[in-house]
């Protein structure tokens, strides 16, 4: 059916066809649930694992980004994702940066955007979240980041990003905090092992408060190159994550620059800053993944994001090591019908393998 929309969402911008597809999604999901059940219902116990205290019936999830408002969560469940994760949320509600700031390069199936994290804040998500969240079999994560805004800096950026985690962390089944959102005029603040450590150990200080304390994930933003053998930085990265008990990682958010594209450079040149996502950053994802898996000994779960746009890609980022995966801009090229193509392809692409569940084939190729 999606083959048939395309064409019509195409011919307008990008955020247009996004609302639209928004609009029709919440219309579905409240009307036809039953019909999107029919549609898009594919389970396979050999795609079920437990991870961080949660049961994750297929691995194969929505990224952050594409329900800033956790608005559409009945719909994902519907359309057969396996978890949703919603945001990013800040503490104060946001606009984002001025239009146009979402462009499409069909000809690389990739994605530029500087949305600018555009939410309504982290006080009127948290209900929205508690109303979905906590079902045994169907986690709902919420992504957080520092609010918008270049002025908001050093004690006062800590501040505000624990201001989301308390409003939001009772509610979640699991938070992902994103420490690599290239959107904000100040940069990757919290990328820096100094301003991670202490993001990380005010965030601790304010999950020991709580009655339970969700599993806490770190979402990084993509190498330069696919080949990331050693990076003296990023191990800093991963020793302050691991000395304050992060619990898993997501890897990665957009790239900032516009390496493996095909598309006419001024074309991409007149679309300004932003990051890419989609089929050019899929292989340094994975490289990102593979890394990590590695100097983790594979014990801390690790959801592989990048350019995700079939079962075969997915695959490779199991492979390189992650437990689960996230899709964004594979679902604007293909649709919803991806998170059964790409259960479905993973059930034959295991049983090609002989494994008879996803968890023999987490980091086989690491
Ligand atoms: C994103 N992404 C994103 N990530 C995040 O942590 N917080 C956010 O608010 C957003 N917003 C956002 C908006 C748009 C328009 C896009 C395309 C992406 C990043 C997203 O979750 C994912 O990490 C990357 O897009 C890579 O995956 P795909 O899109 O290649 O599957």
């Amino acid at each position: 059916m999606y083959t048939a929309l395309r064409p019509l969402l195409f011919a307008v911008g990008p955020e247009t066809a996004h609302t639209f597809a928004a609009l029709a999604a919440r219309t579905a999901q409240r009307v036809t649930p039953f019909l999107l059940d029919r549609m898009f219902e594919y389970a396979h116990p050999a795609l079920s694992q437990d991870l961080f205290g949660l049961t994750f019936t297929n691995p194969v999830g929505l990224a952050a980004g594409f329900d800033k408002n956790a608005r559409l969560v009945p719909f994902f469940r519907h359309a057969g994702a396996g978890f949703v994760e919603i945001g990013s949320v800040t503490a104060r509600k946001s606009r984002g940066n001025p239009r146009p700031r979402l462009f499409r390069l069909p000809e690389d199936e990739a994605l530029i955007n500087r949305m600018g994290l555009g939410n309504h804040g982290a006080r009127r998500i948290a209900p929205r979240v508690a109303r979905q969240a906590g079902r045994r079999t169907w986690p709902l994560g919420v992504n957080i980041a520092k609010t918008h805004d270049p002025h908001i800096m050093g004690d006062d950026a800590l501040d505000d990003f624990v201001q989301s985690f308390r409003l939001l962390a009772p509610v979640a089944d699991y938070i992902t905090l994103n420490v690599s959102c290239p959107n904000t005029a100040e940069g990757k603040t919290f990328e820096d092992p100094n301003a991670f450590d202490d993001l990380l150990a005010a965030i601790m200080r304010s999950a020991a408060d709580l009655k339970r304390r969700p599993p806490i994930l770190v979402k990084f933003s993509p190498p330069d190159t696919e080949r990331f053998v050693l990076d003296s930085l990023f191990d800093e990265l991963l020793l302050v994550a691991q000395a304050h008990g992060v619990d898993g990682f997501v890897a990665t958010n957009t790239a900032p620059d516009r390496e493996g594209l095909t598309a006419d450079p001024i074309r991409i040149a007149s679309m300004g800053k932003g990051g890419l996502s989609g089929r050019p950053i899929a292989r340094r994802s994975d490289g990102l993944v593979r890394y990590i898996h590695r100097k983790t000994g594979g014990k801390t779960p690790i959801v592989g994001v990048g350019g995700i746009d079939s079962a075969e890609s997915a695959y490779r980022k199991i492979k390189a090591g992650a437990s689960l995966v996230q899709i964004y801009t594979g679902l604007v090229y293909h649709g919803p019908g991806l998170f059964r193509s790409i259960k479905e392809g993973l059930v034959r692409l295991l049983e090609e393998d002989g494994h008879s569940s996803i968890k023999h084939a987490v980091g086989v190729e690491a």
